[in-house]
């Protein structure tokens, strides 16, 4: 008998590996990956592009009427908004000095919010941002939340800003993570924060793969024990 498809929720703030894990974990699970601070991103694109009013009314709007999809791309993910491909649009410094302030609107979550439910309902899925295990899905059956020192988190940011041959200085990154997670723990709606049943873990010294191994132990270990309880009882 196969295992019952499962929902993964990773959280955690910006530069903590939070992308590269889910997407591994979920390419060894055969599961969907689901970056979700890719779909606020495309929607403070879209803010930008239209010139919309940032208030909650005209955002949420704005997000209801925009078709975000996230496709699997050569071991990345490609996110398409309104057909187009943004996936290099959505992480320059335009859009990242927004997307704390959009994503902290209430009708922007409630737009977004509905649709990841829709994805990940059924399970099988890996989704990674801020309030997956908290609000999202609080049921999910595996929930980590991952976190490193800034120091680290600023120098995978300025590498991964760096190979996208963005001209930006480490002060800069720097002060963007450090204002980013600010506003993302301290808004009132939907803070970053350890969702109840999170498994916390630190990646400032741990490789790509230790991460991962780490996750698939939760998910054997949670599929173990609740193998054995449905044979205990009978189902
Ligand atoms: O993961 P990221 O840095 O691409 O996320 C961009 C922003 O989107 C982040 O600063 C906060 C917001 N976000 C959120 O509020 N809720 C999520 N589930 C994911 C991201």
């Amino acid at each position: 008998m196969s295992a019952k498809p499962l929902i993964i929720a990773i959280d955690g703030p910006a530069g903590a590996g939070k992308s590269t894990t889910a997407r591994r974990v979920a390419e060894v699970l055969g599961y969907i990956y689901i970056d979700t601070g890719a779909m606020y991103r495309a929607v403070s694109l879209s803010a930008l592009r239209s010139s919309c009013a940032l208030t909650n009314e005209a955002l949420g709007l704005l997000a209801e009427a925009s078709d975000i999809r996230l496709e699997p791309s050569d071991g990345a993910q490609k996110v398409l908004l309104n057909g187009e491909d943004v996936s290099l649009a959505i992480r320059q410094a335009d859009v990242t000095a927004i997307v704390s302030q959009v994503s902290a609107f209430s009708s922007v979550r409630k737009a977004l919010v509905k649709r990841q439910r829709q994805i990940g309902e059924g399970g099988g899925v890996v989704m990674d941002g801020r309030d997956i295990g908290s609000v999202v899905f609080p049921h999910a059956e595996v929930k980590v939340f991952l976190v490193a020192d800034t120091d680290e988190r600023v120098r995978r940011r300025l590498l991964e800003a760096q190979t996208r041959g963005e001209q930006i200085t480490e002060d800069d990154v720097r002060q963007q993570i450090i204002s980013r997670d600010e506003y993302d723990s301290n808004r009132a709606e939907s803070p970053l924060i350890k969702a109840s049943g999170a498994v916390e873990i630190d990646t400032t010294t741990c490789t790509i793969d230790e991460q991962v191994q780490t996750i698939l132990d939760l998910v054997r270990s949670y599929q173990t024990t609740h193998s054995i309880v449905s044979a205990h009882l009978g189902f």
